[in-house]
């Protein structure tokens, strides 16, 4: 992936697309931080991520789980973390987040980073969803 990307998302099926892209580039290992409000797009990207590793189950928001694990064909998972309802990264940790996080055949999507911002892995890609209009969207993405 380049340094940095930004891509406009005219529909939900193009957010859904660009992160299938994605998902099929980037190797075991990576961690995707997603950020925007309410309503930006960041379960649907989640959904396309993971169409783009070959998951077919259907992928929600683990907004009441916290963590949601869905197994690759190849070994390795797609851990999908809301961290919403999370304090700190000391609660994080004594719930087990840096084996998530922290996995080099895994792929981490994080949703509320801002939660653990300081135990969140250098190398990772931030994800910002930013509303334009009711069917648009500027996707930013970047490594941190
Ligand atoms: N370009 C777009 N990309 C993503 N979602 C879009 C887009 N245009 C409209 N939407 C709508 O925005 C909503 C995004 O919801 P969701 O992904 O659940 O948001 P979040 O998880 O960030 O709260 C969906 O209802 C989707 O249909
Ligand atoms: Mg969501």
């Amino acid at each position: 992936m380049e340094n940095k990307t930004v891509f406009i998302s005219r529909s939900e099926a193009e957010t859904e697309a660009f992160a299938e892209k994605m998902a099929k580039e980037l190797p075991p290992g990576s961690v995707l931080t997603l950020d925007g409000d309410l309503g930006a797009g960041k379960t649907v990207f989640s959904r396309g991520f993971a169409r783009g590793l070959g998951i077919t189950e259907p992928v929600s928001s683990p907004t009441y789980t916290i963590i949601q694990e869905y197994p690759l064909e190849n070994g390795g998972m797609l851990f999908h973390l809301d961290l919403y309802r999370i304090a700190n990264s000391a609660s994080a940790l004594a719930f087990g987040v840096d084996e998530f996080i922290d996995d080099p055949e895994c792929y981490a999507l994080i949703e509320w980073p801002e939660r653990i911002s300081d135990i969140l892995p250098p190398g990772r890609i931030s994800v910002c969803i930013r509303h334009l209009s009711d069917t648009e969207r500027e996707i930013t993405c970047e490594r941190a």
